[in-house]
């Protein structure tokens, strides 16, 4: 499949570089966390609160599965955990391109720490346990902490342009 998956830890720049990569690329954007928040009816923070982070995981895999059988393809801005809690990785391969927007941790927790919608931003270790699991499923790793928003997607579409070249 022809997708564009933006990986990354909480506060790396998914969904504002994910909207920036739609638009140069005319495809689709959908951002998971939105799409659950929307079916759900409830927010993030209170999906985590009523009904636990196992149910949340559960809906992130139902909706891999879901976007899997969609016809179109799309860039995608997952929630950060959601490939470290995907059962099946491959599904996640077979989306299409991965990238991880990689970033130093004081940078990220800079960027969340007072949001409240994110149950997890106090949780220890999460950015350290994470990171293997995001390099090991990625084409494409960019570091991201010193370049504009811009300067991101227009890396990333030439890297991808590279990679098909490859
Ligand atoms: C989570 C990241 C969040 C959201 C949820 C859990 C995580 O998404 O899915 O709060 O486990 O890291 P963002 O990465 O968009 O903040």
């Amino acid at each position: 499949m022809n997708n564009i998956v933006l990986i990354g830890f909480m506060g790396s720049g998914k969904t504002s570089v994910g909207k920036i990569l739609s638009e140069k690329l005319n495809k689709p954007f959908i951002d998971t966390d939105t799409i659950i928040e929307k079916e759900t009816g409830y927010k993030i923070k209170d999906i985590f609160k009523i009904f636990g982070e196992k149910y949340f995981r559960f809906l992130e895999n139902n909706l891999i599965d879901n976007i899997a059988k969609e016809q179109s393809s799309f860039v995608i801005a997952t929630g950060g955990g959601l490939p470290f809690y995907l059962k099946d990785k491959k599904k996640l391969k077979k989306l299409g391109k991965i990238i991880f927007l990689k970033n130093s941790k004081k940078t990220l927790i800079n960027r969340i720490i007072n949001d409240s919608n994110r149950p997890l931003r106090f949780q220890a270790n999460l950015f350290e346990q994470r990171q293997y699991c995001y390099e090991s499923i990625a084409d494409i790793v960019l570091s991201c902490d010193f370049i504009s928003l811009d300067q991101l997607a227009d890396n990333i579409l030439l890297r991808i342009k590279n990679k098909e070249l490859l």
